[in-house]
């Protein structure tokens, strides 16, 4: 008897840890996306933006919100990844995905030719334009206007190369954020800002006394960046971007975030 009992026991000792790992392991799987005993554990998407830019990415509380982060959650989800964003300078974001730190940037990022060089792009998403920000009442008519005076831009953005390049590196005034260029012309230190037009036009409509250059200064797209040698990432989110694009996902985003005029 005493023999069977300690069998029964030591069976039933074995079976537990057994099932603790097996049981345990399904349920983890649903929350965690590191699980690495499910078997069906999720990858991570890592994303690295600068969410300083309305409406394509910028705090609502906590959480990163705005266009890129819907459309890369929309990505993740057709990968079967877990997206994770996270939040740096914009300038952090290229040398990130070049290190392998990110696995992709998405920011509203501009492709440009100098960047072509460091990152692969995906197709475009969206069209950007890049606006000049005025007080009200500024002398500042047209582009030409602007030789001779101070420029704000978001530091390494293609408003700050392209200025630079027209304007010469002396009439730049660099920040970290559009935000903060924003403050510059209300307190007058610059005498415009170059920048995206969306974000633009929602730094116009929280402050008073701006105003958005009629002219465009120039005319661009948005993708995002992968590290050179992830051409298989880049491939999967090109595919799942596509299929977003045509079954008219993407667009669905942009409206609900940038309301037509
Ligand atoms: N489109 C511009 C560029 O690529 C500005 C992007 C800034 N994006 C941001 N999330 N702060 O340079």
């Amino acid at each position: 008897m005493k023999k069977i009992i300690s069998l029964i026991l030591a069976f039933t000792l074995l079976l537990v840890p057994v099932c603790l790992s097996a049981c345990g392991s399904k349920n983890d799987a649903d929350n965690d996306a590191k699980d690495e005993n499910g078997g069906e554990e999720k990858k991570v998407l890592t994303m690295a933006t600068n969410a300083e830019f309305p409406p394509y990415e910028y705090y609502d509380g906590d959480t990163i919100v705005g266009i890129d982060a819907e459309i890369a959650a929309l990505i993740a989800e057709k990968l079967g990844m877990e997206l994770e964003i996270v939040d740096t300078e914009f300038d952090s974001i290229i040398p990130g995905v070049q290190s392998g730190k990110y696995d992709m940037g998405m920011a509203g990022m501009t492709v440009d030719e100098t960047r072509l060089k460091s990152v692969n792009f995906s197709d475009s998403y969206a069209k950007g334009v890049q606006v000049v920000i005025i007080a009200e009442d500024s002398s500042i008519a047209t582009l030409e206007d602007i030789s001779g005076k101070k420029i704000g831009v978001q530091t390494s953005t293609t408003g700050d190369i392209y200025a630079t390049g027209d304007y010469g590196e002396d009439a730049i005034v660099r920040f970290a954020n559009g935000a903060l260029a924003v403050e510059a012309l209300k307190s007058g230190k610059v005498d415009c800002v170059i920048i995206d037009n969306e974000p633009a036009k929602s730094y116009v409509k929280a402050n008073e006394g701006l105003k958005i250059l009629d002219t465009e200064y120039a005319v661009e797209d948005y993708a995002i960046c992968f590290n050179k040698n992830d051409a298989d990432l880049q491939k999967q989110v090109n595919d799942a971007l596509a299929e977003l694009i045509a079954d008219g996902s993407v667009q669905k985003i942009i409206d609900k975030y940038i309301t037509a005029e």
